[in-house]
């Protein structure tokens, strides 16, 4: 008796296990916010294994966040089947769901999960995007900007992120602009689905805003297309959109289209670039008077041999239209430059080079400072600031004996006069790439700071820079003040 007992228990035993592990690709995988359509939304996207309901529920979070909140709003959503490329065929489904009518600046509570079969991922939360008089009251909107994160290489400065996210005062948004995981498809999209399984400490709490890089490209952007679910991605496959934050109007575009011609075309550029235009257009700089622009692929950049990509790399003749110099023939060329100068772009930032770098003021490989531009202050811009936040930690970054360069362009100031300040640049020897990630704040209307964190130093500051100016829109018809002590700033500041 006894002994069957025991038979029974182990083979129940058994039974319960192998149910459970079969079972585990019910489970709700990946999970990661990003902002919706409308301001009081927010979309939550995750993939399990095997098809399930696609259910969220949720409730706005005890102030105190003493007690569990009471996760009694419900949301159903829709799965898509994703069936991979690879050579075993791997299926997902890929769930969406949009929780709607938020209260702005609320703090919610959520799981996913199918309520059929009650399975459900652990407990969420994240912040309403919040009014921009919530914004103007403070804090101030804060993002963080890092492309090229992998999956390998990627833990320190991963754990930095996760820290900020779960720290006194959380990022508004996390944007990264191409790259990711090292590759999303690589092992039948193992890769992919270990790298977004690490990405869920930030990606689950702080809207993951995204554009596309060349490691996406496989398939024409299939894995990019199906594990992200950007706004107008019914329309755009997550390749370009643009959402207002606060005092901010975010855009994110393809430069990937300007790269490989077998996917996309010239009448694709020209209906992105028609849309850029028309979108840039129609900002309302009294409402949102920044305007920054990011994707993959720098506009300028710096090349290890002490040239700038201007004139020798084909990413900034493909985006400022102009003829190549030095034989980089290439059909894809659109002045996307002259988009950011005729509408007042304030800041455009990318990735691709695993290296941060920023430039002064410039436009059209002229350094157009203003009134007083200093190193670390730029007062009254006259043209786009470029930052090249490209060390998200991957395979491909160097990790040399010698401790990263950091500092001013020196070196390279006879070919790139526009570069500012620069860290982890390969400029030759053993020296290692700097992994690090930039923290944006838009501290009013007329000041903005960029902060750059080191993962090599424990999350020491390296840089800080501002930009700070009394007037937006079109730089050539903004007003410049020749006055430092400005009354508009000041009362803003
Ligand atoms: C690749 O995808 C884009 C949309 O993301 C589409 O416009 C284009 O036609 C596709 N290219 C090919 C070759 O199917
Ligand atoms: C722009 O300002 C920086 C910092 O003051 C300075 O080093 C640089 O020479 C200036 N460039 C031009 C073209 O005025
Ligand atoms: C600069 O602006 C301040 C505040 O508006 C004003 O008091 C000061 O006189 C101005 N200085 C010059 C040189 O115009
Ligand atoms: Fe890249």
């Amino acid at each position: 008796m006894c002994r069957a007992f025991t038979w029974l228990t182990i083979l129940l035993t058994l039974a319960l296990t192998s149910t459970a592990s079969a079972g585990t690709s019910h489970d709700p995988k990946g999970v990661h916010l990003s902002f919706g359509a409308s301001d009081t939304t927010m979309v939550v996207t995750w993939t399990t294994r095997k098809e399930t309901e696609t259910n969220v529920r949720y409730g706005p979070s005890d102030p105190g966040g003493a007690t569990p909140a009471d996760l009694s709003i419900n949301a159903i959503g829709d799965a898509r089947k994703f069936v991979d490329y690879g050579s075993t065929s791997s299926v997902r489904y890929v769930h969406v769901a949009t929780l709607e009518g938020l209260t702005p600046g609320q703090i919610y509570e959520y799981q996913v999960g199918d309520a059929k079969l009650d399975r459900w991922s652990k407990v969420f939360w994240f912040n309403a995007k919040r009014t921009a008089e919530q914004y103007a009251e403070g804090p101030p909107l804060r993002i963080i900007a890092l492309c090229d994160i992998g999956f390998k290489e990627s833990d320190s400065v991963v754990e930095l992120l996760t820290q900020e996210v779960h720290g006194e005062q959380p990022p508004d948004a996390f944007v990264q602009c191409g790259d990711f995981a090292y590759d999303l498809d690589d092992e039948n999209g193992g890769v992919g689905d270990q790298f977004m399984k690490a990405m869920e400490p930030i990606a689950a709490y702080v809207p993951w805003m995204t554009s596309a890089g060349n490691h996406e490209a496989s398939h024409n952007f299939t894995h990019y297309r199906e594990r992200f679910t950007m706004p107008d991605r019914s329309k755009t496959d997550n390749h370009y959109y643009s959402i207002d934050v606060g005092p901010v109007h975010i855009v994110a575009y393809n430069t990937e289209a300007l790269f490989w011609p077998a996917s996309f075309g010239v009448e694709y550029i020209q209906r992105m670039y028609e849309w850029m235009e028309a979108d840039l257009a129609s900002v309302d700089r009294m409402r949102t008077p920044w305007v920054v622009v990011h994707g993959h692929r720098p506009i300028f950049c710096e090349a290890a041999d002490g040239t700038s990509c201007a004139f020798n790399e084909n990413a900034a003749f493909l985006q400022s239209g102009k003829d190549a110099r030095d034989g980089v023939g290439h059909a894809l060329r659109f002045p996307i430059e002259d988009l950011f100068y005729k509408y007042g772009v304030d800041l455009a930032f990318y990735g691709h080079e695993h290296e941060y770098w920023r430039t002064f003021p410039v436009y059209d490989e002229k350094v157009v400072n203003g009134t007083d531009v200093s190193l670390n202050r730029y007062f009254e811009p006259r043209g786009t600031v470029h930052v090249t936040t490209g060390a998200g930690g991957n395979i491909n970054m160097d990790r040399g004996d010698d401790p990263p360069s950091r500092g001013t362009c020196d070196m390279i100031k006879d070919n790139s006069p526009w570069c500012a300040f620069q860290s982890g640049v390969d400029h030759g020897g053993d020296r290692s790439q700097e992994f690090a990630y930039g923290v944006v704040t838009f501290e009013s209307g007329s000041k903005m700071t960029w902060e750059h964190f080191s993962a090599l130093d424990d999350g020491k500051r390296i840089d800080l820079w501002s930009i700070e100016t009394s007037s937006h829109g079109p730089f050539a018809r903004r007003t410049y003040s020749d006055n430092l002590s400005d009354a508009a700033l000041i009362a803003t500041e």
